[in-house]
């Protein structure tokens, strides 16, 4: 996020903190969800089968092979997301696993930060991991995964070719130009056999940018992607989708077989055949993208920062195509801050049963931000979500 951005953040606090009651509206916020759960509590204190607090904000949510022990590989709901125990730079990516959504099995911070340069040479997990690299090429994974790195909203896929995980991020941090946290603006993907990591670093990128006979956003930095989701469609073909041009504009991306990288790189994708732009200078970010009954819908937020806004709902009978703006996806009481939440994910609980997923930031203790998920419903072609204080699906 820039300057700019985070101006705007500032301009729209009062506003925002006038419109998020929280004791009213969310009354129920302080309850502490532990023990054997059955129901959500949006914006509760929600707890692992260990006790401990769950930690993956900014995450994603869906059914994919997870090896356990003496059974093989078996379908679970996989939660990854970021750990932010320990502030917010350097945030590595944990995983949950469940039968049920409702209880969540710790399964580890599965891409790890580097807490040093030096553990890259002496810490057996990152040797193993990183040990053949050059030193320039270490140098290259401490600049991605070190302290001062910022590693948000991790998404990981399963790639059934390979039969492995993908995991891609919002890589960013300062460059030589500039002194600032979000100026790299890129894209992180690790990979690694099992959901339980270890994942592997391959290499950050820029991704698509605005073609000539279009107009550019933001032309001095070209490529750029922030806030980001992965999303994979019912025939097999996964995209990348995230915030680019100075959060100016969405892109979606098609990625190659692997999941690794682009399908077709950035000097030869095609626009509306290889990736697509969304509403150039809308400015939104933290897209969650899903198909459901035959369209997709993409929820995103407005950019100000930690702080809760309006958001909207695109809607498109294909991905490459024609999208329509729907306007704000949220119904009822607290609905125009959006349930005081920022859109993370849509995914589908069970057949036909869809939740949206967002996080509750809490900017003064970053790790005690509360995940809200709630009911979405689709009816003649317009998503919705309402507010439940406590709900089952
Ligand atoms: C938000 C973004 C978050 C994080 C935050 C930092 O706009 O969605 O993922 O980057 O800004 O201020």
């Amino acid at each position: 996020m820039d300057r700019r951005v985070i101006l705007l953040g500032f301009l729209c606090l009062p506003l925002s903190l006038a419109s998020c009651s929280k004791g009213e509206v969310y009354a129920n916020a302080s309850y502490v969800a532990e023990g054997h759960l059955t129901s959500f509590r949006p914006g509760s204190i929600w707890k692992d089968e260990a006790g401990e607090f769950i930690q993956a904000h900014g995450g994603q949510i869906q059914r994919m092979p997870v090896p356990i022990e003496g059974q093989g590989k078996v379908e679970k709901y996989v939660w990854i997301g970021e750990n932010k125990e320990n502030g917010s730079r350097g945030d590595p990516a944990r995983m949950y696993y469940s039968d049920d959504l409702y209880n969540w099995k710790c399964g580890g911070d599965v891409l790890k930060s580097v807490d040093s340069r030096e553990a890259l040479d002496d810490d057996p997990y990152f040797v193993a991991l990183y040990g053949e690299l050059s030193k320039e090429k270490k140098d290259h994974v401490y600049e991605v995964l070190g302290k001062e790195a910022v590693i948000e909203r991790p998404k990981m896929l399963y790639n059934a070719k390979n039969d492995n995980y993908v995991l891609w991020f919002h890589s960013d941090g300062k460059t030589a130009l500039h002194d600032f946290a979000y100026d790299a603006g890129m894209s992180g993907v690790a990979v690694s056999e099992s959901p339980f990591g270890p994942f592997k670093l391959i290499d950050r990128y820029r991704l698509n940018h605005c073609p000539a006979d279009q107009f550019d956003a933001f032309p001095q930095s070209k490529g750029e992607a922030r806030d980001m989701n992965l999303f994979l469609d019912d025939d097999g073909k996964a995209y990348v989708v995230y915030t680019s041009e100075n959060n100016k504009t969405i892109y979606i991306s098609r990625l190659n077989e692997d999941f690794t990288y682009l399908d077709v790189e950035p000097t030869l994708a095609v626009h509306k055949k290889d990736f697509i732009r969304l509403f150039p200078s809308s400015m939104r970010e933290a897209p969650a993208l899903a198909k459901i009954e035959g369209r997709y819908y993409l929820i995103t937020s407005s950019t100000t920062g930690w702080d809760s806004n309006v958001a909207s709902c695109w809607s498109s009978d294909s991905l490459f195509g024609e999208w329509q703006i729907d306007g704000n996806p949220f119904v009822g009481e607290g609905s125009t801050f959006a349930f005081d939440t920022q859109s993370t994910c849509l995914f589908e609980a069970q057949s036909g049963t869809w939740i949206y997923y967002g996080d509750r930031w809490n900017r003064n203790d970053i790790k005690d931000s509360r995940y809200v998920w709630l009911p979405a419903k689709v009816s003649q072609n317009k998503l919705s979500v309402t507010w439940k204080s406590e709900w089952t699906y």
